[in-house]
């Protein structure tokens, strides 16, 4: 009886406790009074979103934080070891207003120990704080998309030799020093989008033996000096879309030896090198515009042997020379566009011999006449090959071999 007492007592117990953990939301000890603090999915969090212009004081708690939050707090400055009382992995300041001169050097002391990710987006920064980063050599991932830095000088994260992600995205980029990113050796994804960039600099990349992934989208970039990708031995995906490069040669992209994915989509071509790509052995898919490009010859596609996605453009000519795709054993995919209603379709003869032409998907836009009953159509159909595409006024068309 007592034993049965005991029990259904320990059981209420346990009950009302787990009860009781689940209703209370902050059990994590808060460093600050202006801050919340709670666990997400087991871990400690400080959010401070409603501070105005000025830090909180912290408190030392004996926690560390998963992440720390005062984003979009107009804060325009931090003051020295502003910090020193917090230990977190990842400190949010996105969207306050630091402007040229908002950190101390000392700013981040105290947090040299952890922290791993720092978000600065859209703080009005005009430069690298390097002086007041340099002391956090744990850093991972540094965030400065859509401020306004304008260059990028010799050495600017010399100290943070663990950085594997760094992103610029969207600021005003004019000249990155050759010898800016000296150290990050470790550095996997680079995001320099959207910027106003003219020119790269041979050494601008050296060392960075594990990049993956490089963005240049969107900057201003007229010729790609050669040399300036060697070394990348583990490159994979490479951004190049919408800049001003006019010709392609195989001296720009060697060294790319794992190089899978290129977009060269919205650059005014007028050249490409025979055997551009053939120093690129990896590569599946492939974007860019052949509008304006004067000569193409088979040579253009050489050995393009692993292409899975090949995306041309508008082809703004009347046919593609027979072979063009001769190495493309594996294509998959092809896309071709024709709004200026010049391009008069594909024929068989631009694939290899013995072509797989049932795994073929053509997709094109927009189709004039808009159906299926067009030679070159039906001769792909026949074959096995897939095409659809648009009509004008972005009607959908899907044409495939009718069985039976
Ligand atoms: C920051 O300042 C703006 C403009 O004064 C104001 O609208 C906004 O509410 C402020 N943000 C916070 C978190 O108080
Ligand atoms: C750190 O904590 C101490 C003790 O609570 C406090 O006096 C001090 O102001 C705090 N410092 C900061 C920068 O918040
Ligand atoms: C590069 O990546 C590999 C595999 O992820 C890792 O073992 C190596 O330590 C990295 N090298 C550097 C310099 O970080
Ligand atoms: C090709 O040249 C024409 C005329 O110069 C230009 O309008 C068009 O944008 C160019 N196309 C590409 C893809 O650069
Ligand atoms: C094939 O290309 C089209 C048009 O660019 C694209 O939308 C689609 O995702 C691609 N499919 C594959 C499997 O890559």
């Amino acid at each position: 009886m007592r034993m049965l007492l005991l029990r259904t007592f320990l059981v209420v117990v346990l009950l009302s406790d787990s009860a009781r953990s689940r209703g209370r939301k902050s059990r994590v000890p808060c460093a600050s009074r202006d801050c919340q603090c709670r666990k997400v999915k087991g871990k400690a969090r400080m959010t401070c979103v409603w501070v105005n212009r000025r830090l909180p004081v912290f408190h030392p708690r004996d926690v560390t934080y998963d992440r720390v939050n005062i984003a979009n707090a107009n804060l325009t400055r931090i003051p020295k070891a502003a910090f020193r009382n917090v230990s977190t992995t990842q400190l949010d300041l996105s969207g306050n207003l630091f402007g040229a001169s908002g950190f101390n050097r000392g700013a981040f002391v105290g947090l040299e120990a952890r922290l791993e990710v720092l978000l600065l987006p859209h703080c009005r920064l005009a430069t690298v704080p390097t002086s007041s980063i340099s002391r956090l050599r744990r850093l991972a991932t540094l965030n400065l998309d859509g401020n306004v830095i304008s260059v990028i000088p010799r050495n600017a994260f010399k100290r943070n030799r663990k950085l594997r992600e760094l992103r610029l995205f969207q600021n005003q980029l004019r000249n990155i020093d050759a010898k800016a990113f000296r150290g990050l050796a470790r550095m996997e994804r680079l995001q320099l989008a959207q910027n106003r960039l003219p020119a790269l600099w041979k050494g601008n990349f050296r060392g960075m033996r594990n990049l993956t992934t490089l963005d240049l989208s969107g900057n201003l970039l007229t010729r790609i000096v050669p040399g300036t990708f060697s070394g990348l031995n583990r490159l994979k995906w490479l951004d190049l879309a919408s800049n001003l490069l006019t010709s392609l040669t195989k001296r720009m992209f060697k060294g790319l030896k794992q190089l899978q994915y290129v977009n060269l989509d919205g650059n005014p071509l007028t050249h490409i090198g025979d055997g551009a790509f053939a120093v690129i052995p990896r590569l599946k898919y492939l974007s860019l515009d052949l509008a304006n490009v004067s000569r193409l010859s088979p040579g253009s596609f050489v050995r393009l042997a692993r292409v899975k996605t090949l995306i041309v453009g508008d082809v703004n000519r009347p046919a593609l020379p027979a072979r063009l795709f001769r190495d493309l054993r594996r294509l998959k995919n092809l896309s071709v566009l024709n709004h200026r209603s010049v391009f008069k379709g594909l024929t068989p003869e631009l694939f290899p011999a013995k072509f797989g032409f049932g795994r073929l998907s053509v997709w094109t836009a927009p189709l004039r006449p808009c159906n299926c009953d067009v030679a070159w159509i039906r001769e792909f159909n026949r074959r096995g090959a897939y095409v659809h595409g648009y009509c004008d006024g972005k009607r959908p068309i899907s044409c495939q071999k009718l069985t039976g």
